[in-house]
C-alpha cells in the first residue's frame, strides 16, 4: 500500500494535501506531530469523507518525530485520536505493552502499526531487533534504519524479502543510500511504502508521490519485477533512471532501475550481498568502471581490451560485463557518416577516450589523441596503436584538416570554456561532445555555425542505454 506523509502544519494546507496524494495513495499517514493544532473535532471532518486507509501518527522527538512533550500527554492525545477510528495507529515500539493491549481492546478495528526508527544506522542483525520489537499480539511492524552504504540497503531488502513471509512488515532505508528502498519495497514485500506530497530535501530520502508514479511507474511493481541499478559514486546527478525506467514502461516489461551509490571499496561487499535478490543487470559509471572488472565472471573481450566495462549482466548467478560506451559513441557519430579511413581526433585521455578510440580505430579511422597532459595521451596512444599528442599538436592537426572532432575532456560541463582554441574548430567537419549534461555545451554552440554536423552527448548517452536493455534482454 503506497501512503502518503501528511505534514499540515494547518489543515488548510492538509487539505491540499490530501488532494494532491489521493491521484495517487491508497493510505494517508497524517503526522499529527507537525500539525500547529490536534483538534479532535477538526479532525473528524478532516478525514469524514477520505475513502483510502488513514494511518495515525504522534511522533515523538525520540524517534524522529515533532512531538516534544511529556509521554504520558502524547498517550493521552494518542487516546483521544483513537476516538475517531482511523484504520491504523503507529505506535513507537517502546510503547507499554499494556498501552497497546488496552487500544486492542478498545478500538477492534484499528490496527495497530508497531515502529522503530534508527537515525544512526541500520544494525547488523535485523533479525535479532525484529525479536526485540516484537509484540505478543498481531500488529504490523515498520523497521526505518539508516543505511549507510547501499550494502546496508541491501541487507534491508533481504531481511524484507524473507521476513514479509511470516509477518506484516515494511522496512525502509533513510539516508541518500537507503533512498531506492523507497522505490522496491512493494518489489520486496513491504506492507506499505511511504511517500512524500510534494518533492523534499530532508535526511528521511522520503521520494514524492508523482516521481514515484511518473518516473519508477511504481502501479506496475510487484514481487515479480525484475531489478536493474546504476553503481557508481557519485550517481544523483545521473538521468539513467529516468530513460531505462521509461524503456521498460514502452516495452511493457516488468522491470525497474534504480540508482545505487557503491564506491570501490563497497564493491567485493556489494557482490556478496546481492546473492538471491532479482537484480538482473547494472550500469556502472564513474569510478567504478574499471574496478568492477575483478567482480565479475565474464568480461567481453572488446572491453578486456578497453579496460573498462559499463554494462552488467547476470545470468544464472553469472556476471557478464560490457562496454556499450564505445560502440554508442560511434554509432551516433557515424550516423553523420561512416568513419572508415576518416581522421578521428579525439580530445582528452582518459577512460572515455580510450573507448572512443578503441572503437574509432576498430571501425577503420585514423586517430589523434590530443590531450593537456602529454605523457598521458602517448601512452593511451601507444597501448592502442595511434598517435598521441600534447594540446600544443593542435595547430598543426588543424592545419593538416580532420574529418571528426570528438570531445571527451570536462571542460565545459560546468563553464563556457572550449577545450580548444576556437581557430582549430574546422568547417565540412562533425563536431561531438561526450558531455551530455548540459546538452549545448560551449563547444557544440560555437561549432554550430561552423562545422558541418554536430552530435550531442545525449545521442551517445541514449545509444549506450539502448544497447544496455538490447544486452539485458538476450536471453541465455
Ligand atoms: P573519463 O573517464 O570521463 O574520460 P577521466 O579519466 O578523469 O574521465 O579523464 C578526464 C580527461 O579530461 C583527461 O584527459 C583530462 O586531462 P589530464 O589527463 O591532463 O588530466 C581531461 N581534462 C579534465 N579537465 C581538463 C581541463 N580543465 N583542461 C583540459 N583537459 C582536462
Amino acid at each position: 500500500m503506497l501512503a502518503c506523509v501528511i505534514k499540515g502544519p494547518t489543515f488548510e494546507k492538509a487539505k491540499e494535501q490530501i488532494e494532491k496524494a489521493l491521484k495517487y495513495a491508497d493510505a494517508l499517514e497524517f503526522r499529527w506531530d507537525y500539525f500547529e493544532e490536534i483538534a479532535i473535532d477538526k479532525i473528524k471532518a478532516l478525514i469524514k469523507d477520505i475513502d483510502v486507509a488513514v494511518i495515525f501518527t504522534l511522533r515523538k522527538k525520540s524517534q524522529g518525530g515533532a512531538f516534544d512533550q511529556e509521554e504520558e500527554k502524547r498517550l493521552s492525545i494518542i487516546e483521544d485520536l483513537l476516538q475517531t477510528e482511523p484504520d491504523y495507529i503507529d505506535l513507537e515500539f517502546d510503547v507499554p505493552t499494556r498501552f497497546l493491549e488496552s487500544v486492542r481492546d478498545n478500538y477492534p478495528k484499528v490496527q495497530i502499526i508497531i515502529s522503530y526508527h534508527n537515525f544512526t544506522e541500520t544494525p547488523q542483525d535485523l533479525e535479532a531487533l525484529f525479536k526485540e520489537i516484537q509484540k505478543p499480539i498481531l500488529v504490523h511492524y515498520k523497521i526505518a534504519t539508516t543505511a549507510q552504504s547501499s550494502i546496508d540497503l541491501l541487507r534491508m531488502m533481504h531481511f524484507i524479502k524473507k521476513k514479509q513471509k511470516e509477518v506484516l512488515i515494511t522496512g525502509i532505508t533513510m539516508g541518500e543510500c537507503g533512498e531506492p528502498m523507497r522505490v522496491l519495497g512493494k518489489v520486496l514485500g513491504n506492507a506499505f511504502d511511504y511517500a512524500s506530497c510534494e518533492k523534499e530535501d530532508t535526511q528521511l530520502h522520503q521520494v514524492d508521490l508523482k516521481t514515484l508514479h511518473n518516473i519508477y511507474h511504481y502501479l506496475h511493481l510487484n514481487k515479480d519485477t525484475r531489478m536493474y541499478a546504476l553503481l557508481g559514486d557519485p550517481v544523483d546527478k545521473s538521468k539513467g533512471h529516468i530513460f531505462h525506467n521509461d524503456y521498460f514502461q514502452r516495452h511493457k516489461m516488468n522491470a525497474v532501475y534504480v540508482k545505487l551509490k557503491v564506491t570501490k571499496e563497497e564493491l567485493p561487499s556489494f557482490f556478496k550481498e546481492l546473492t538471491d535478490l532479482a537484480f538482473d543487470g547494472f550500469s556502472v559509471t564513474m569510478p567504478l568502471k574499471e574496478t568492477v572488472m575483478k567482480e565479475l565472471d565474464h568480461v567481453d573481450s572488446d572491453a578486456g581490451r578497453i579496460g573498462a566495462v559499463n554494462t552488467l549482466v547476470r545470468r544464472e548467478d553469472i556476471w557478464f560485463g560490457f562496454n556499450t560506451d564505445a560502440p554508442a559513441a560511434l554509432d551516433a557519430a557515424e550516423e553523420k557518416g561512416s568513419v572508415r579511413g576518416k581522421k578521428v581526433v579525439i580530445l582528452g585521455a582518459g577512460g572515455a577516450a580510450r573507448a572512443i578510440a578503441y572503437e574509432a580505430l576498430k571501425r577503420g579511422a585514423s586517430v589523434f589523441i590530443l590531450n593537456r597532459t602529454e605523457e598521458k595521451a602517448k601512452l593511451l596512444a601507444e597501448s592502442l596503436g595511434c598517435q598521441g599528442y600534447g594540446m600544443d599538436k593542435m595547430s598543426q592537426v588543424a592545419k593538416e584538416g580532420y574529418d571528426v572532432l570528438i570531445n571527451t575532456t570536462s571542460v565545459g560541463m560546468d563553464s563556457d570554456e572550449l577545450p580548444l582554441e576556437k581557430e582549430y574548430i574546422l568547417p565540412n567537419t562533425v563536431v561531438m561532445d561526450a558531455i551530455y549534461n548540459p546538452m549545448n555545451t560551449p563547444l557544440l554552440i560555437y561549432s554550430k555555425d561552423i562545422a558541418k554536423d554536430l552530435v550531442f552527448g545525449f545521442e551517445m548517452f541514449e545509444r549506450q542505454a539502448v544497447l544496455q536493455q538490447t544486452l539485458w534482454d538476450q536471453r541465455p
